[in-house]
């Protein structure tokens, strides 16, 4: 067994920030994704192998040339909305595509995984903040792959002895402190990137997806977690798993605070220093009123604590992103 990190969807959004914070601390890493994003070609340290999670025999072919110790996986189709009118998709990709690595991993002898989840799984969650041993209950197809998978997981450390930590990430958001990678989805549905692209005149207004929700100002409340801090429970995780100190967990990842969106208009306006034009739209299809979580686990589990997640150093980070020269 080699010292060699597997990346899975290593080039996208939070598994490209993982990847950069595992290459800042001398870890030897390989990212395996279908296709890269020409912001990350020529990173020093890079290694991009082509691989696809619905091909076994790709598979199998960069497990035996690089023998990885542990795994960190984040391919996943992500969009809510898609995956109501596509679940087929999903659940290739989702459930499928994370059998086809589970199934090589056990061939080859890999025992440890540190694997992306959501507070999707928790549906509408019946009190705030939410505990990872609160009732799960997704209300739409993405979330309940990912608790296909996580029960999946629970079996497979139980009868193969894999050990996996299992990440339950709520609001996603920032960029890299360096400015090398940032978020980038195609098409683009998260508030904060679509707000900036508003402030910086590639949209022409930003649409509110309701203000009567069950909240002081009628819009809905997200705890917004920065992508540089989730990469650092990654680290913790996937240490914690090495060390011997973690073999089955699940862990949500947030800061135990929330925003509501008119909050983050607000932000978005006092840091970018421009206008944005705002209208009502219509409530979003399973929006819930307020998710946040409780972070008590990760603190005790990973030593972990939010470093980067206030409303000032997300923007800021997530608005020099989209300025990039
Ligand atoms: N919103 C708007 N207008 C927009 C975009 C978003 O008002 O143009 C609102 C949404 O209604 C929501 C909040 O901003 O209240 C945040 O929306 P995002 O789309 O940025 O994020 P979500 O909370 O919908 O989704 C995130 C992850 C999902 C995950 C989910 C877990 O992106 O992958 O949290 O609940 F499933």
């Amino acid at each position: 067994m080699s010292d060699t990190i597997f990346i899975v969807g290593g080039n996208g959004y939070i598994g490209s920030h993982t990847n950069l914070l595992l290459l800042d601390k001398g870890y030897k890493t390989v990212v395996l994704d279908k296709q890269q994003p020409e912001y990350l070609v020529n990173l020093p340290g890079w290694i991009w192998e082509e691989a696809d999670l619905q091909n076994l025999a790709s598979l199998e072919s960069v497990f035996l040339k690089y023998n990885p110790k542990a795994v960190i996986h984040f391919a996943a189709s992500i969009e809510v909305a898609e995956s109501q009118i596509n679940p087929q998709k999903y659940y290739f990709n989702n459930v499928v595509g994370t059998l086809n690595l589970l199934k090589v991993m056990n061939d080859f002898g890999v025992r440890n995984l540190v694997f992306s989840s959501t507070a999707a799984v928790y549906g509408l969650p019946k009190h705030i903040p939410i505990n990872e041993n609160d009732q799960t209950k997704p209300i739409n197809t993405y979330g309940k792959t990912k608790l296909v998978v996580e029960n999946i997981l629970e079996d497979y450390y139980h009868s193969y002895g894999l050990k996996s930590v299992i990440l339950r990430y709520f609001n996603a958001c920032g960029a890299d402190h360096l400015g090398r990678s940032g978020e980038c989805h195609e098409p683009e549905s998260h508030l904060i990137p679509i707000l900036l692209e508003v402030a910086s005149g590639k949209r022409p207004e930003f649409g509110i997806y309701g203000d009567d929700y069950e909240t002081l100002d009628g819009t809905c409340i997200r705890d917004y977690i920065h992508v540089e801090d989730l990469a650092t429970a990654h680290l913790a995780a996937l240490e914690g798993l090495l060390d011997e100190k973690l073999s089955f967990e699940k862990i949500n990842l947030g800061t135990g605070s929330g925003f509501s969106v008119k909050e983050i208009v607000e932000k978005a306006k006092q840091i970018t220093k421009k206008n944005i034009a705002i209208k009502i739209s219509e409530r979003r299809a399973g929006d819930p009123d307020k998710l946040i979580a409780s972070n008590q686990k990760a603190k005790e589990l990973l030593e972990w604590k939010p470093q980067k997640s206030d409303l000032d150093t997300i923007i800021l980070s997530a608005w020099n992103w989209l300025n990039r020269k």
